[in-house]
């Protein structure tokens, strides 16, 4: 049997956004804008050119202006029509597509990333999901990383999870992979993972990065509610539980990716869209590079 359409993606978009603080006091982390895009719009749109066109959005207290973003802005549509500015209509009107849905449900209480997920698990119920965390904002100009993974989960069955190489030092911060012989045509295969582990007890160096297809097995597993790293509710811990049941393929990436949690990752998100942008990149351009310059006097 053919496996299940992957047609749902899940994002948590419940988070405080405490690093970016104050600009997270009234105004939800992932409405940042990368040159003039909120990082929610990045994640749409890489899932929407994947093939996804239905998403669960799990939302919290103070998200209001996502579920904006995403409606139908009919006065402002209005207005701009009127004026006859095209261009910025466009802009407003082809956020999503008219066959694509979005679903919202809340996670109530921050228990964790594992909690967050199940919370949409009525709206996926038996189906595969796809989820992105916004936080990584990857560049898919060489190619769209959430698409082959899609690829290997019909092919396979199997959950995929992206993955990246980290320094050793890194792996802390991220669910790191305990891989099975050797990376071939970009798969690793997965016989478990661990949330967050302190180098000497890492299996590898190749880190989870935001992007997971999921089959509906992490449900249950979620729903079992177990407490892990951090005192939280892991997706990882799902993760491990069905890698060592059923397997699973961490797909190495090909593409560039901004971590955009992170102030750092989200200047450097900033300064690369913007490079790419027609009107900014001439006139952006030199500035960076006389910037560069005086650091480069200055010894820094
Ligand atoms: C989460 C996951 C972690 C993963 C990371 C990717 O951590 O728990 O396994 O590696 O996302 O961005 P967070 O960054 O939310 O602390």
């Amino acid at each position: 049997m053919a496996n299940a359409k992957v047609t749902k993606a899940v994002i948590p978009v419940a988070g405080l956004g405490t690093r970016f603080l104050p600009a997270t006091k009234a105004m939800p982390k992932e409405m940042l804008t990368v040159v003039a895009k909120p990082l929610i719009q990045y994640a749409v749109e890489e899932a929407l050119e994947a093939g996804i066109r239905e998403f669960v959005f799990v939302t919290g207290r103070g998200k209001s202006a996502i579920e904006n973003h995403f409606d139908k802005p009919y006065e402002l549509s209005d207005t701009l029509a009127k004026k006859g500015k095209m261009h910025e209509l466009e802009l407003v009107e082809k956020i999503l597509p008219k066959d694509a849905r979005i679903y919202y449900t809340r996670q109530g209480e921050p228990k964790g990333l594992g909690h967050a997920i199940h919370a949409a698990a009525g709206i996926t119920r038996d189906e595969p999901f796809a989820v992105l965390l916004p936080d990584d904002v990857m560049c898919t100009g060489s190619e769209n990383a959430l698409a082959k993974m899609l690829d290997i989960y019909h092919e396979t069955g199997k959950s995929v999870c992206l993955c990246e190489e980290v320094p050793m030092e890194r792996t802390s911060q991220y669910g790191i992979l305990d891989v099975v012989g050797s990376v071939e045509n970009r798969r690793a295969a997965a016989k478990g993972f661990v949330e967050k582990p302190k180098p000497e007890k890492a299996p590898s160096n190749l880190a989870v990065i935001g992007r997971y297809v999921l089959t509906a097995r992490h449900m249950d597993f979620l729903a079992e509610g177990t407490v892990g790293a951090g005192n939280e509710i892991q997706l990882t811990d799902a993760m491990a539980k069905v890698a060592a049941e059923n397997g699973f393929f961490g797909y190495v990436s090909a593409s560039k990716r901004f971590d955009c949690g992170d102030k750092v990752g989200f200047q450097m998100a900033n300064l690369y869209f913007a490079l790419q942008d027609d009107y900014i990149a001439p006139l952006l351009a030199p500035y960076v590079l006389e910037v560069a310059a005086g650091l480069e006097r200055r010894g820094k």
